[in-house]
């Protein structure tokens, strides 16, 4: 089975790239290179001896993109493409709809002209806003705090009403909690550009003496120890999901959503410590403010991607520390 990964040579889409390999899948990457490099890839292929035909093309870009379909016609997609930072988004606005539903919407039409029907889409716990209780389930309301989120749940209603146009469409929308870690080998993981704004690569590159200290976003929480809870999941648990995810694919229709979590919280001090523990390293650290647009707590519920994808995670949080510091303790300044 052909699979063309958007995307693909960040820091999911490489570890998915990576298991669908495994898998004795045949890949294709297209990406922009915007946020990424293309040694992600060469690294992946050196660990599966297997090749990944890749195209350097903006989703943006309706010509070259059509360009690509004529060439590797895949089975299925996984659309992993889009900016992420919330923080840029409320910054450019415009860049985030444009790229964000503007490169979607190509990918849609180039599929359909290509009757292509089947797609795997990133999405987030981001779309559960505000929620009033925890652990969050499929079915919970659905709202957006800033740009990012807002076009992750554009696409979502996107991709419904695509599927309600045309019964052909076979779509699987997957909401991620928070992907850490990295691949067992310490080969690939996550290269943030510039200052990391996400917890763990914050704290690996405090470990590996790149930043002088971590800020924890404040310690007045309704939560055991006043810091937030989330739900880390290890990249290489996630990107297995995307395997189950293909399965499922074949089986079903419409569009089907589901939370990719391990259903357990952990607060930021907990991450702290447990890093500090299995890596023996000491992280500095002080409190400060509040983050704008923090939740309190952000936890998923599993039961339907366990149910009907027949995924679980695997990987503990002490996992998580271990593999994510494997790499940065290997790759000091990331893929350069
Ligand atoms: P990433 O930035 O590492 O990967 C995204 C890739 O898309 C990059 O390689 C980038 O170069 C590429 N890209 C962006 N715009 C493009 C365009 N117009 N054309 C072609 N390529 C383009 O991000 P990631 O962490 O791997 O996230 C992958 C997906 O998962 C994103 O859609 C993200 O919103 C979503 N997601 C990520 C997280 C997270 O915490 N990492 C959480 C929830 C959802
Ligand atoms: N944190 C710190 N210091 C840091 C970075 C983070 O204390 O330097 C805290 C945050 O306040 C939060 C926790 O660590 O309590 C996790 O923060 P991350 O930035 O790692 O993750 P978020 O939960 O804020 O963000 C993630 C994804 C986003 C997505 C969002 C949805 O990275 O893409 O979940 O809620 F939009």
């Amino acid at each position: 089975m052909k699979i063309l990964v958007t995307g693909g040579s960040g820091y999911i889409g490489s570890h998915t790239c990576l298991e669908l390999l495994k898998m004795n899948y045949e890949v294709a990457v297209i990406d922009n290179l915007s946020n990424s490099k293309k040694t992600s890839l060469k690294r992946v292929e050196k660990i599966t001896k297997n090749k990944i035909d890749f195209f350097k093309v903006d989703l943006l870009d309706l010509k070259k993109l059509n360009h690509v379909f004529d060439k590797f016609t895949p089975d299925a997609v996984i659309h992993f493409a889009g900016k992420k930072a919330v923080g840029e988004s409320v910054i450019k606005p415009i860049e985030y709809y444009k790229n964000n539903l503007g490169g979607t919407i190509n990918l849609i039409e180039v599929m359909k002209n290509h009757n292509i029907k089947k797609l795997i889409f990133s999405s987030s716990c981001t779309v559960y806003g505000l929620p009033n209780k925890v652990p969050i389930k499929e079915d919970f309301p659905v709202s957006a705090v800033n740009p990012y989120g807002r076009t992750k749940l554009f696409i979502e209603f996107l991709l419904q009403d695509v599927s309600q146009s045309d019964p052909n469409w076979n779509i699987i929308v997957l909401r991620y909690f928070n992907p850490v870690g990295a691949d067992q080998s310490g080969i690939i993981g996550e290269d943030p550009n510039g200052i990391p704004n996400n917890l763990f690569p914050y704290i690996t590159q405090v470990a590996v003496g790149k930043l002088p200290i971590l800020s924890i976003y404040g310690n007045d929480y309704p939560t055991p120890d006043g810091t937030c809870i989330r739900d880390y999941i290890h990249v290489s648990d996630l990107a297995f999901g995307h395997v189950k995810a293909i399965d499922k694919l074949r089986k079903s229709s419409g569009t089907n959503t589901y939370n990719l979590g391990t259903g357990k919280g952990y607060s930021v001090l907990e991450v702290l410590s447990t890093f500090e523990k299995v890596t023996g390293k000491n992280i500095p650290h002080r409190f400060v403010k509040r983050r704008e647009g923090d939740v309190s707590a952000s936890y998923s519920d599993t039961t339907k991607a366990r149910r009907e994808l027949g995924w679980k995670a695997n990987k503990n949080l002490e996992d998580m520390c271990k593999d994510a510091w494997h790499f940065q303790s290997l790759n000091p300044r990331g893929y350069n």
